[in-house]
C-alpha cells in the first residue's frame, strides 16, 4: 500500500498549524498543503515544509530585509570617485553595527570582510581593498548580507561611478531590467525554471550571456538556504514557488561569455573568463498567497 507521508504529517483539521500561528490547521495550511500534493503527485518538485517560512520566521526576515537595504543605502549616500572598496567595507561595518545587525558574510567560509565589492569584470565575491580605488567610469556591484535578531537578508546593488560609458550603462541596465521581467511573470505555484527563463531572455535578446553555475537561493534562517535560483531556466519546469518561500534573483550577467574563473591567491574573486563587464542585481523576495513582496533589494 502507498501512504502519502506529507499526509500523515498533518495536524486534524481542528488542531492547530504546523506553522506556529495558532490558527486551527483547517483555517491556515491545509489548503496550501492540499495543493502541493496535488502538484507532488502530478510528478512536480515541490518544496519540503523547511522551505515555507512560519509568520514569525517572516516577520524576522522582513525587519532582516529592511535593515539590509539600509545597509545598502549608506554605501549609496557615500560611494563617488576616489573612494576604495575598502572604505565601502568601513562604512558597511560601521552601518551595520548602529542599526544593531552583524554583517553575515565576515568570516563565513573564511570570507575575510563584510561586503562583497565587485568591480568591472569582477563577477562577483571581489573582496574590498585599500589598493582598489573607484574611478570615474567603473561599474561594480555591493553585495550586503545582513543578520538580524538570528534572520538574513541579502540583496546587492549596482552603482556607476561618475560617468560611465553607455555600453557599461547599459549592461547595468539590462540586468536590473532581467529581473523585473522575471517579476513580471512571478506568481504563487509558478515555477522557479520560469525566473531564468525570463532572464536569461532578457539578457540573450540583448547580446549578453548570464552565469550559469553561480546564482539565487532560499535565505532567511541561513545564508544560503535550497533551492538554488538558476537564471537560465525554462518555463514550468523546476521547483514550485508555494507561499511563504523566501529567496533570493541575482542573476550575473556578462557583456561577453558565461565563463569565469575563481582567482587561485584569495580563494574568492570571480573573474570574467574573457576580461569582459560583468554586472549583477539582487533581489530578495518573499512569494505570498496573492504574489510576492521584495524583502530587500
Ligand atoms: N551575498 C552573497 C550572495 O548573494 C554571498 C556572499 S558569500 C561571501 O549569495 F562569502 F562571498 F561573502
Ligand atoms: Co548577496
Ligand atoms: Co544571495
Amino acid at each position: 500500500m502507498k501512504v502519502n507521508l506529507r499526509k500523515i504529517n498533518r495536524p486534524a483539521d481542528h488542531a492547530a498549524c504546523w506553522c506556529g500561528s495558532g490558527r486551527a490547521y483547517a483555517e491556515c495550511h491545509k489548503a496550501q498543503d492540499d495543493r502541493l500534493d496535488g502538484l507532488k503527485r502530478a510528478g512536480y518538485k515541490v518544496p519540503n515544509r523547511k522551505l515555507i517560512k512560519t509568520p514569525a520566521q517572516i516577520e524576522g526576515c522582513r525587519e532582516a530585509g529592511r535593515i539590509n537595504s539600509l545597509v545598502l543605502d549608506a554605501v549609496a549616500a557615500m560611494i563617488r570617485p576616489g573612494i576604495t572598496t575598502q572604505d565601502i567595507d568601513d562604512a558597511v561595518a560601521a552601518k551595520t553595527k548602529e542599526l544593531g545587525g552583524i554583517a553575515a558574510t565576515l568570516g563565513f567560509e573564511g570570507y575575510p570582510a563584510s561586503v562583497c565589492t565587485s568591480v568591472n569584470n569582477v563577477v562577483c565575491h571581489g573582496i574590498p581593498s585599500k589598493k582598489v580605488v573607484l574611478k570615474e567610469g567603473d561599474i561594480i556591484n555591493v553585495d550586503c548580507t545582513t543578520i538580524y535578531n538570528g534572520y538574513y537578508g541579502d540583496a546587492s546593488r549596482m552603482f556607476c561611478i561618475g560617468e560611465v560609458s553607455p555600453e557599461a550603462k547599459k549592461l547595468v541596465d539590462v540586468t536590473k531590467e532581467s529581473i523585473e521581467l522575471a517579476l513580471k511573470h512571478l506568481k504563487p505555484y509558478s515555477h522557479i525554471g520560469d525566473i531564468g527563463y525570463y532572464v536569461n531572455y532578457h539578457a540573450r535578446k540583448n547580446g549578453y550571456h548570464v552565469v550559469r553555475e553561480i546564482g539565487g537561493h532560499g535565505v532567511g534562517l541561513q545564508m544560503h538556504e535550497d533551492p538554488y535560483v538558476c537564471h537560465i531556466g525554462q518555463l514550468n519546469k523546476g521547483m514550485v514557488l508555494a507561499p511563504g518561500m523566501i529567496f533570493t534573483i541575482e542573476p550575473m550577467i556578462n557583456e561577453g561569455t558565461g565563463a569565469f574563473y575563481q582567482d587561485e591567491h584569495d580563494g574568492w574573486t570571480i573573474y570574467t573568463a574573457d576580461g569582459s563587464l560583468s554586472a549583477q542585481w539582487e533581489y530578495e523576495i518573499l512569494m505570498t498567497e496573492t504574489g510576492y513582496e521584495i524583502l530587500s533589494k
